[in-house]
């Protein structure tokens, strides 16, 4: 799909580029890019809240804006907007009705779904009074609201504190294990990382990298990494002369080693000198590393 905003004097804005994606059931799919990328663009697209300039899609078997999987999707919305004068349990009770939910089967669920995202507590308190997470919260129990098969979040955790964001890490990790998916977007990478199971990186309304998080974050075969400290500068130097690559600042040091074998050598000698050994693992690239490499510095 593409789409093109058209602004006014006939100006135009990509918003994405003929994008690519497929999703597959019982997953949480991550959307990664920096500000302006088409995260948004893209979730908008899917929910049938903006039309393609070109290119069509599906969403759960209907082509997109479809009416049939909207009432199996759920959707918070980048920084949600809900009537201030409502409590959590009036507001998802009014969500719920309009799924045309009601009595005692949607008491039983705003209960739960509060429950689930630590506001059951505070469910007295008027949307007006909330801090920004409580919103946060209230804003993911109310995408559930209707049990549904898929659910779309834009930056769930935006605005919460570690406990909070880890809290609804939890949940959106329990949903998948629901058997449903999760469709993610986020620029917070430290977080996707252990989150996804697959990602696709947008850079410019593009996809300039996706797969499985292992497939994107794995280095070259049977390589190790080494990361240690106050190691004597003659050995580092003699570390340089079988690694693949020494990296050192302040009294740190992280080299890679193209085997086990090279790894475990350089382990002595960093031991026998009396440096302090942080960590031997097999290489693995940080999400943050392969996405400045993908987007490079041309973001926007
Ligand atoms: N309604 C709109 N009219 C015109 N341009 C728009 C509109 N919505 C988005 N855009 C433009 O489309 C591009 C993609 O925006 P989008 O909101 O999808 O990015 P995003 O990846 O969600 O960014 P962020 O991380 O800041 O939320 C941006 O250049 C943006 O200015
Ligand atoms: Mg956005």
């Amino acid at each position: 799909m593409t789409k093109i905003y058209q602004l006014e004097f006939g100006r135009k804005q990509t918003g994405v580029e003929d994008l690519n994606l497929e999703v597959e059931e019982g997953q949480i799919f991550g959307l990664v890019g920096p500000n302006g990328s088409g995260k948004t663009t893209t979730l908008k697209l899917l929910l049938g809240l903006v039309f393609p300039t070109s290119g069509t899609g599906e969403v759960l078997g209907f082509p997109i804006g479809h009416p049939a999987y909207k009432e199996r999707i759920g959707f918070l919305p980048e920084g949600p907007y809900f009537y201030d004068h409502l409590n959590a349990v009036e507001l998802l009770r009014f969500y719920g009705g309009l799924f045309g939910l009601g009595g005692k089967e949607l008491d039983r669920r705003v209960q739960e779904l509060l429950e689930l995202v630590g506001m059951w507590d505070r469910r007295h308190i008027r949307v007006r009074n909330y801090s920004r997470g409580m919103l946060q919260r209230v804003g993911v129990a109310q995408a559930l609201i209707n049990d549904p098969d898929l659910i779309f979040l834009d930056e769930p955790t935006s605005g919460l504190d570690p406990l909070g964001a880890m809290q609804i890490r939890e949940v959106i990790t329990r949903i998948r294990d629901q058997g449903k998916t999760v469709f993610l977007c986020s620029h917070l990478l430290k977080e996707m990382e252990p989150l996804c199971d697959n990602i696709a990186i947008l850079n410019r309304g593009r996809v300039v990298q996706s797969g499985t998080v292992d497939e994107l974050l794995a280095g070259p075969q049977g390589m190790y990494m080494l990361r240690a400290h106050t190691v004597p500068q003659e050995v580092v130097e003699s570390l340089r002369s079988f690694a693949t690559e020494v990296r050192t600042w302040d009294s740190e040091i992280e080299a890679t080693f193209a085997d086990q074998k090279l790894a475990a050598q350089a382990l002595e000698a960093v031991v026998e000198a009396g440096g302090t050994v942080r960590e031997l693992s097999p290489y693995r690239r940080s999400l943050e590393e392969v996405f400045i490499d993908a987007v490079g510095g041309e973001a926007q």
